[in-house]
C-alpha cells in the first residue's frame, strides 16, 4: 500500500502525536535507575497533576487505560463489595467485566447508550442503601463508543446529598485534556486515564489520580494486588513507575509525557481558555450506529489543538493544527 503525505488519524484514539512530541522521544536510552530518569519522573508526576486538576498524588504505570481500571479496583475494594456502575456504552460494559472478574457485585444502572449517567437513577439507588453497602460509584466520563458525556459534578452532588460514603471513581480515559475535568473540585476519589487520547501521546501509560479517601481505602482493601499496588508506587516519591520493584518504565512515553505536561496541556485546562462544541455521532466508530439524543451529551472541546480525542470520526474541528 502506498501512503502519500502525512497520515492524519481521525479516530477516537490513539490520537495523532504532534511532531514536537515525536522529536522528544527520538533520543537514546537512558538508565532508568539513574539521576536523569529520576528527574524526568519527578517532573512528569508533578506536572501531570495540573492536567487532572489535583493536588493529590498521581501514579503512572507502564500500561494502557485498562490497567488503570484494574488498579482503581484492586487498590480500593474487597471481593464481594457492592458497587454501582452506569450503562453508558461499550466501555462501561468492559469496566463492569473487570469489576465482576474481581468478585465485585455490580449494580449496573441501565442506560440507552444515547445519554450519559442519569444522576436521578443513582439517587433512587442510594435511597435504598441505608446500610451503606455500596462501596463505590463508577462512571465513564466520556463514553468513547457513543460520545455521551456524564456530569461528574452531578453524580458527586447526589452522593453528597445522600451523605453516602461510597468512593467516586471516574474513567476519564477519553476526556482528560479534551473535556473540562476537575478531580479535586468534583471530589473524585480515583480518576483513571491513559496517555493515548487527549494527551496526544503514544499508548503506554495508565494513570490513577488518587484522593485521600481512596488512599485510606487502599489500606483496608482485600483484593490481592502486586503490580498495581499504589503503596509501592507512592513509597518512593519521584521514582515514577515501579522502578524499585524491578519493572522497566515506559521510557519513551514518559519522555513524551514530560513534553506534553510541560507544554500546552496546562494551557488547555485553563478555565480562561475558550472552548467550543463539536457535534458528532460517535457510534459509527464501533458500528453501533448510535447518535446522541441529549444536548448535555455533546462533547465540548477546548480550543487548544487537543481535540482528536473523543468520538469525532470524519470531522476535523475548525482551526485544528494537530500540534500542541
Ligand atoms: C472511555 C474508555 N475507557 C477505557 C478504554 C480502554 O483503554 P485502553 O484501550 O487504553 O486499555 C478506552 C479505550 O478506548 C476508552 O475510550
Amino acid at each position: 500500500m502506498i501512503h502519500a503525505g502525512r497520515h492524519f488519524l481521525q479516530i477516537p484514539g490513539p490520537t495523532n502525536v504532534p511532531e514536537r512530541i515525536l522529536q522528544a522521544m527520538n533520543r537514546s536510552v537512558i538508565d532508568h535507575r539513574g539521576p536523569e530518569f529520576a528527574k524526568l519522573a519527578k517532573e512528569v508526576l508533578e506536572n501531570v497533576k495540573l492536567v487532572f486538576r489535583t493536588r493529590g498524588p498521581v501514579v503512572i504505570y507502564p500500561a494502557s487505560g485498562s490497567g488503570g481500571w484494574e488498579a482503581s479496583i484492586v487498590n480500593t475494594l474487597s471481593p464481594g463489595d457492592h458497587v454501582v456502575m452506569f450503562e453508558t456504552g461499550h466501555f462501561s460494559q468492559l469496566w463492569r467485566q473487570v469489576a465482576e472478574r474481581f468478585g465485585l457485585q455490580v449494580n449496573y444502572l441501565p442506560g440507552n447508550w444515547r445519554s450519559g449517567a442519569n444522576p436521578r437513577d443513582l439517587e433512587v439507588r442510594l435511597e435504598s442503601d441505608r446500610q451503606h453497602q455500596i462501596k463505590a460509584v463508577m462512571v465513564v466520563h466520556n463514553e468513547t463508543s457513543t460520545g455521551a458525556t456524564s456530569s461528574i459534578a452531578d453524580v458527586r452532588r447526589v452522593l453528597n446529598q445522600a451523605k453516602h460514603p461510597a468512593l467516586l471513581m471516574v474513567d476519564s480515559i477519553s476526556s482528560l485534556a479534551s473535556i473540562d475535568y476537575r478531580h479535586d473540585e468534583w471530589e473524585v476519589d480515583v480518576t483513571i486515564a491513559g496517555s493515548q487520547k487527549g494527551l496526544m501521546l503514544p499508548p503506554g501509560l495508565g494513570m490513577n489520580a488518587i484522593s485521600e479517601r481512596a488512599l485510606a481505602a487502599s489500606k483496608q482493601a482485600k483484593i490481592p494486588r502486586s503490580y498495581w499496588n499504589w503503596q509501592d508506587m507512592l513509597q518512593q516519591p519521584g521514582r515514577f513507575l515501579p522502578v524499585h520493584s524491578g519493572h522497566n518504565p515506559a521510557l519513551w512515553t514518559a519522555r513524551s509525557a514530560d513534553h506534553a505536561a510541560r507544554g500546552r496541556v496546562a494551557q488547555c485546562i485553563s478555565p480562561a481558555y475558550p472552548s467550543r462544541r463539536s457535534h458528532t455521532c460517535g457510534g459509527e466508530s464501533l458500528g453501533t450506529g448510535n447518535c446522541l439524543r441529549e444536548p448535555q451529551g455533546i462533547l465540548e472541546f477546548h480550543d487548544c489543538g487537543v481535540h482528536a480525542a473523543g468520538p469525532q470520526r470524519g470531522r476535523t474541528a475548525q482551526g485544528h493544527s494537530g500540534e500542541l
